[in-house]
């Protein structure tokens, strides 16, 4: 246990390495703020010895001149100390903030579909935070601290060894508690960051499903739901504070035993004649000293272990492998022709198979159909073709190279999705649409909109091109998100074209508009097309009927009109819906 927390904190400080001269700086620092501390301790012999008792005058004007002086760099170093301390741990929390991100950025799909948004966030936020405010500021106080400890301890020692062994004997006695304290606050340190993390989940989707919310008039069961998880927040948070605050106490007595001690076997000492009045007085000062750094340092270990608890949490994350990577020796794709080959593939996202022995050849620059019913496995398939998730069993490739072994950003590269969920960003809708190719120019992304449909109504919008749209761009209906989804598609410019349910939000006129200009963009492209509505791909190359994860069908719209198979089934449903 104690191993591990020491293993976090040594990998922790790693992380301050690169801030090393900050750091000596202020240590430096700290190390007058102590120095001065001791050295007014150890003043107070000769004020009481030379300048009380003998009354000598010249001492007496010294004594205000030497009062400033020490205030005067004791207040230069504190500030030197504090400002390249903290800075420092502000360069150093950044950069795990950094890390973090970089990191969960990377992981795939398949972690994604497991994790909460809400949750992902707190790490990055909360967690962070938890160990800023802890680790940061706090090894400013323990470096200080310690360092005037261990001045005052030295001069306690050097003013008088038997008295400074009283002082000491409550030591040990106080490690005790702080320890058993200290294991307890991070234990519930970290359960509180659970709880944090439930309810930074409950804010992003409560408020992201603001429209379910309102619709259903749920705001009650949702107010009811954040209280709840709020309170489960503070029940945790109250037994930090419960020990957090216990400390104090518990120090303060142990340090009034050492105080009785010490005062009841001193001035036994100082009837003895053994030592003077001043080095007595001198004695207790060092030792009112050192007993408040004493105390801020245990308090300290209450915070570090704060912050350990939260490490923990940021490592953990951290040392999460990518399950998803570039192999070993991968190449970059070049830019393909676009034959795309599934080779008896399988695939399940958990135990049930979502696509079985699944085996396609498909030409450059073909069209490609894929129907089924909802849950066929249809998004799936073009899923593991854009390397969402890596096939259980069997291989795809582009070109002939196994995407497999390819470098991810090349394969991504070679693609160009129109997903069925569309999402835009918060920003102007030509950078919406120019997300796919940073480097196009104004006219290259007005000239996509057009092809997409999307020129007339963007122009009528107050800003135009420059109109921003809302982090769902919820001012826009969903046929025209759908069409600046593809219009950033079309500027993409790949050989390979993914359209999962593209213009289903599309009216029948717009939609065939919309047709003839992606008909354009299809001819020297492989295209994937997922469609419901059968109007849209009856002119499909070859269109793949998918049942339950399996091909059951493929061939042209006519000859499996004419198998009678499930193609036919479905073709005659819409038309009878027509009728
Ligand atoms: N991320 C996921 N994790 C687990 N199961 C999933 C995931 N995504 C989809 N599934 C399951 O895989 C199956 C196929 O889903 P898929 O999205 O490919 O269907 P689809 O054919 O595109 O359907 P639709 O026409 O409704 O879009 C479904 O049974 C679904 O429940
Ligand atoms: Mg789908």
């Amino acid at each position: 246990m104690a191993q591990r927390n020491l293993d976090v904190y040594k990998r922790l400080l790693t992380y301050s390495r690169p801030y090393l001269r900050r750091i000596i700086l202020a240590m430096i620092a700290s190390l007058g703020v102590a120095a001065t501390d001791v050295a007014t301790a150890k003043l107070v012999q000769p004020l009481v010895d030379y300048v009380l008792n003998v009354q000598n005058l010249m001492f007496v004007n010294l004594v205000p001149v030497v009062v400033f002086s020490l205030a005067g760099v004791k207040c230069v170093s504190r500030y030197v100390q504090d400002y390249f301390m903290k800075t420092a741990g502000q360069l150093v929390v950044q950069d795990l903030r950094n890390e973090m991100y970089d990191h969960s950025i990377n992981l795939s799909m398949r972690y994604y579909s497991k994790h909460t948004v809400g949750s992902m966030v707190s790490r990055i936020l909360n967690d962070i935070n938890m160990l800023q405010k802890s680790a940061a500021d706090e090894l400013v106080a323990m470096i200080r601290e310690g360092l005037t400890l261990i001045g005052m301890v030295g001069l306690l020692f050097y003013n008088d060894w038997r008295l400074a062994i009283v002082a000491f004997i409550v030591l040990p006695v106080a490690v005790i508690p702080a320890s058993q304290i200290g294991r307890r606050i991070k234990k519930y340190v970290r359960k509180s960051l659970t709880n944090m993390s439930t309810l930074t989940a409950i804010l992003q989707e409560s408020f992201s499903g603001i429209k379910v919310v309102k619709a259903f008039g749920t705001e009650r069961a949702e107010k009811e739901k954040f209280h709840r998880e709020n309170w489960n927040f503070y029940q945790r948070m109250r037994k930090v504070i419960r020990y957090d605050s216990a400390t104090a106490p518990i120090m303060e007595a142990l340090a009034s035993c050492g105080f009785a001690g010490v005062l009841w076997y001193g001035v036994q000492r100082v009837m003895d004649g053994a030592i003077t009045q001043g080095e007595l007085m001198s004695f207790l000062a060092a030792m009112g000293m050192m007993y408040g750094p004493m105390k801020r340092l245990i308090k300290s270990n209450n915070v570090i272990q704060k912050a350990i608890g939260a490490a923990e949490r940021v490592f953990e994350m951290l040392d999460l492998q990518p399950d998803l990577t570039d192999c070993e020796g991968a190449i970059a794709l070049p830019r393909c022709r676009g034959h795309v080959v599934f080779d008896k593939v399988d695939f399940a996202y958990d135990d049930e198979p979502v696509l079985r022995g699944f085996s396609i050849d498909v030409p450059p620059g073909k069209m490609i159909a894929v129907v089924g019913a909802s849950g066929a496995g249809k998004s799936t398939l073009i899923g593991l073709l854009a390397r969402f998730y890596d096939p259980v069993a069997g291989k795809i490739l582009i070109d002939g190279y196994d995407i497999a072994t390819v470098t991810q950003n090349s394969l991504k590269q070679q693609i160009a999705l129109v997903d069925q969920e569309t999402f835009l960003f918060h920003d102007t809708l030509y950078n919406n649409i120019r997300y796919s190719n940073p480097a196009a120019t104004d006219a290259k992304v007005e000239e996509a909109a057009r092809l997409a449909y999307a020129d007339e109504f963007i122009r009528e919008m107050p800003e135009g091109y420059q109109t921003i749209i809302g982090d769902r761009g919820v001012r826009l209906s969903g046929g025209q998100r759908q069409r600046i989804c593809i219009a950033r598609a079309i500027l993409r410019d790949a050989p390979i074209l993914l359209l999962d349910e593209a213009t289903s939000a599309l009216d029948t006129q717009s939609e065939s508009v919309v047709q003839k200009a992606l008909a354009n963009l299809m001819k020297e492209r492989t295209t994937f097309v997922i469609a419901h509505r059968l109007s849209t791909v009856m002119h499909a190359d070859e269109i793949l009927v998918l049942h339950e994860g399996v091909l059951v069908e493929q061939g042209r719209h006519n000859d499996l009109l004419e198998a009678g198979g499930v193609y036919r089934r479905l073709h005659d449903m819409q038309f009878e819906d027509r009728r």
